[in-house]
């Protein structure tokens, strides 16, 4: 039995494996075999990506989710507890195959990814105790496009979430069908925290302002992710930009869902909008010196340590947030 806000964050979503291809890697067709650089298997899954960031951060963080009795189901949960993560929910179902994505990585910095939803795809509110909304803080829903059986159900999690008393945040991520329709998502939403691309899709509006402009009608704050030109954060008349912290960038993947982590734990933590950005970029720029989603993903320690060498002047109210 849980008392009463146990836990900081909620996070229901996929639990998938995303085997990284490094290389010369354009198959081509005719049975050719091509030799890579490196194939490396990793965790995956943008809300995994999230939770075990959050984790890192020093979050409690509660996952909801399913997974096949196969080798990517237990790399999965693995992960997820030497993250910190609580997986003591996720039910494995040995009739699914636990899902996997294969992500092409081009020297140039571009990517192709092929994916096997698998157990994705079983993820339902079924999953979710009703208790659950009473004894965590937070709820972060991530890729509603890609988690096709929870998505029905979202705007009544959402609410349910509201209603209980906590606050609720998205990541859209891509939506692969191009449809960008969320009807009934966003009067349950704080936060939204699209790229930059996404936004312009979800809003409707190619331009970044007026796209800013049309998501302030529908949700009351903004954390617009845009690659190496930073991120902008926007709540009512106030924007705030922050440009990136400068890291040796060996690989993307996860990225915009551990910026997601960094940007919650100072929110939750009572740091302003600014100081969300700060840290939230501070741990994006961190997991990318490694490869793979979950590598390299700072604690509170790493992130400041980041953000002190290069923009001291914001470390001190920073490190006040810590736990
Ligand atoms: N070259 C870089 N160096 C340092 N930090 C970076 C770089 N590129 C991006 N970032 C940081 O990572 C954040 C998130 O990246 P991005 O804009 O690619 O998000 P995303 O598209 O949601 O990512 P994902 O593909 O993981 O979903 C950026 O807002 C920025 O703070
Ligand atoms: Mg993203």
């Amino acid at each position: 039995m849980m008392s009463r806000r146990d836990y900081d964050l909620l996070v229901v979503g996929e639990l998938n494996v995303d085997i990284l291809v490094k290389g010369d890697v354009e198959p081509v067709f005719g049975q050719v075999e091509k030799l890579v650089d490196s194939l490396q298997v990793c965790g995956g899954g943008s809300a995994a990506i999230f939770a075990a960031g959050a984790a890192r951060m020093g979050l409690q963080v509660l996952f909801a989710s399913i997974v096949g009795d196969d080798l990517f189901g237990r790399l999965m949960l693995d992960l997820m507890r030497s993250a910190g993560v609580d997986v003591s929910h996720v039910v494995v179902e040995p009739a699914l195959a636990t899902g996997a994505t294969i992500h092409l990585l081009r020297e140039d910095g571009d990517r192709a990814m092929l994916t096997d939803l698998g157990s994705i795809a079983h993820v339902t509110l079924d999953l979710v105790d009703p208790d659950w909304y009473y004894a965590v803080r937070h709820l972060h829903v991530a890729s509603p496009f890609l988690l096709q059986g929870l998505y029905p159900s979202m705007p009544d999690m959402m609410r349910s979430a509201k209603r209980a008393g906590m606050t609720v945040s998205m990541d859209t991520n891509w939506d692969p069908t191009e449809g960008w329709h969320l009807p009934e998502f966003y009067e349950h939403m704080d936060i939204l925290m699209p790229n930059e691309n996404e936004l312009a899709a979800l809003s409707g509006q190619p331009e970044l302002g007026a796209a800013i402009d049309a998501m302030l009608e529908r949700v009351p704050i903004l954390a617009v992710k845009r690659g190496a030109d930073g991120a902008l954060g926007a709540q009512g008349s106030a924007q705030i930009e922050t440009p990136v912290y400068a890291v040796d960038v060996q690989d993307t993947t996860g990225a915009g869902d551990t910026f997601d982590a960094g940007f919650l734990a100072a929110w939750l933590a009572g740091g302003t909008l600014h100081q969300s950005l700060l840290l939230a970029s501070a741990c994006a720029a961190l997991t990318m010196t490694q490869v793979g989603g979950f590598n390299g993903q700072p604690g509170w320690e790493e992130a400041l340590a980041l953000i002190e060498s290069q923009t001291p002047e914001h470390a001190l109210g920073l490190r006040a947030l810590q736990g």
